[in-house]
């Protein structure tokens, strides 16, 4: 372990997770045995109807470079998150078997929801005809098609903030060296310029300084001045808090958002905003996943503040519970936990929490009249693409109303995500080898004098015994 690693590293297994699923999720499966009914088919169609083999197979020109203009190259440029362009013929050719893989499996545009379940922001996914153009278009040898009549993509964006410039910049105060080689690494630094007043933020992004290195991030406000202590003391730029567990287990610090690749900046809906108290600190905690060569980071934190006073401002509930004992090679491992709501609230976000072991979850609201309203679902749980789903519009949640979230952990050796081989027992804890069991609630309590009930109503949550009755089908 290297000095500041605090977290035991999984790099390796989790280094394969983007391939492996393609083979073992339940969609690739399907579709290859759509392609090969379609083989089937043409064949035998060609032997009774030669017609039917000359068929045009979808080109780059007509039918792909729409796709991927509209819904991959703002990520696949020179210079973007993505690992490779996707903005010319040639970029697409060279990678037609891996587009038409990641899209088959929607590993690709990245988005973890089920469609249906809850209307979020954002929300990217390929249509079922998009998906079977592509698998066409590379079975075909990706033909270009008539390039000449081919708009031009989209301009590529001119500044990585994307929200545009922020009103406020917090830059790391010094560079932290990432050597090339050893574990994972967990490092907070307090970032320059202390909140000096109050403020109103409406969006939040963030930019990886060495984005070959930065695996994800999370952002703080710290009142107590405690991370400024912890990195006076440390020799290095920042700290880590191997002796805590975290930095998020104790009271003077709200979590005010998180970074992965891929994810989209923070944004709150129109008269929505987040009260950040005058007198705290920005702490952000960085993962680090070392790639064999050496780099400096100095990533950036935008702040957008708003412009017009807002109507309401957000509340953060954490639901959930600790209550988790996961035994070796278990594959169905439920939780369930739930939360009365004792006023009217509307919600705003949602993020569901699990780490390597987590395999699916959905969250449902009954409403005092019976309805249920399906809140998010997602079928596939993958930590490496954790979002804060924001609703398109904040759901209305009546007081009386209960919202109950089921979460599947698969603790066996057949989880391709899990970092124990062989599988470990695993219990609820700080580590990401630990298991965590929580969604993230950002709601507006109607009448803001409820927020304290609201949030004591969640905190109950956590003190209801979690247990895995009424087990739902499985949204996908
Ligand atoms: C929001 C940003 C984003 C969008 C949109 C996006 N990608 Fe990606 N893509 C990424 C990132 C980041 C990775 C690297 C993921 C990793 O290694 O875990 C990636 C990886 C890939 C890979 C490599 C997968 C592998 O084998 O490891 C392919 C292929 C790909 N993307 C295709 C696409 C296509 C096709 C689209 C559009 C339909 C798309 N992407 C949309 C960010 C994006």
């Amino acid at each position: 372990m290297s000095a500041y690693s605090q977290q035991t590293p999984t790099l390796l297994n989790h280094h394969l997770l983007p391939m492996i699923p393609f083979a073992l999720k339940r969609p690739a499966l399907r579709l290859l045995l759509l392609v090969s009914l379609a083989v089937l088919t043409a064949i035998a169609g060609s032997q009774w109807s030669p017609a039917q083999s000359q068929t045009a197979a979808p080109t780059y020109a007509q039918d792909i470079a729409p796709i991927l203009n509209s819904s991959c190259i703002e990520c696949h440029y020179p210079g973007g998150i993505g690992p490779f362009s996707l903005r010319t013929y040639t970029d697409a050719k060279n990678n037609a078997d891996k587009v038409a893989g990641a899209t088959a499996d929607r590993f690709m545009p990245p988005w973890r929801a089920q469609a249906g379940w809850g209307e979020f922001q954002n929300e990217r996914r390929l249509s079922e005809t998009e998906i079977a153009k592509i698998q066409a278009w590379a079975a075909a040898g990706a033909p270009a098609g008539n390039l000449s009549q081919l708009a031009p993509p989209p301009p590529i964006p001119a500044s990585n903030w994307r929200l545009g410039q922020p009103d406020q910049v917090f830059t790391m105060p010094q560079a932290f060296d990432v050597p090339d080689q050893g574990d994972d690494i967990y490092r907070y630094f307090v970032l320059d310029g202390a909140l000096l007043e109050d403020k109103t933020v409406v969006a939040i992004d963030f930019q990886p300084g060495a984005k070959a290195v930065v695996h994800h991030a999370n952002f703080f406000v710290d009142y107590e001045g405690r991370g400024r202590k912890l990195a006076a003391a440390d020799p290095l730029p920042g700290f880590s808090t191997r002796e805590t567990g975290g930095f998020m287990d104790y009271g003077g610090a709200s979590a005010i958002g998180g970074w992965a690749p891929g994810v989209d900046p923070y944004q709150l809906p129109p008269g929505i905003g987040g009260y950040l108290r005058q007198g705290g600190d920005i702490v952000i905690e960085i993962h680090y996943h070392l790639n064999g060569e050496a780099q400096r980071d100095r990533s950036r934190l935008g702040f957008y503040y708003a412009k017009a006073p807002v109507e309401k401002y957000i509340e953060g509930l954490i639901i959930g519970t600790q209550d988790l004992d996961i035994p070796a090679g278990e594959t169905d491992y439920w939780r369930h936990f739930g939360m009365d709501v004792p006023a009217d609230m509307e919600l705003v976000d949602i993020s569901p929490h699990m780490h390597y072991v987590g395999k699916e979850m959905q969250a449902i609201a009954t409403l005092p009249n019976g309805t249920q309203k399906p809140l998010i679902c997602i079928p596939d749980w993958d930590l490496d693409w954790q979002n804060t789903f924001v609703y398109r519009q904040p759901v209305p949640i009546p007081a009386g109303s209960r919202i109950d979230a089921w979460f599947r952990y698969d603790n066996s050796a057949a989880n391709p995500a899990n970092p124990n081989k062989p599988p470990v027992n695993v219990q609820w804890g700080w580590q990401s080898t630990d298991e965590m069991s929580e969604i993230y609630l950002g709601i507006v309590p109607e009448n803001w004098r409820d927020g304290p009930k609201i949030l004591e109503a969640s905190q109950a949550s956590w003190w209801q015994w979690a247990t895995p009755e009424q087990i739902p089908a499985p949204c996908g």
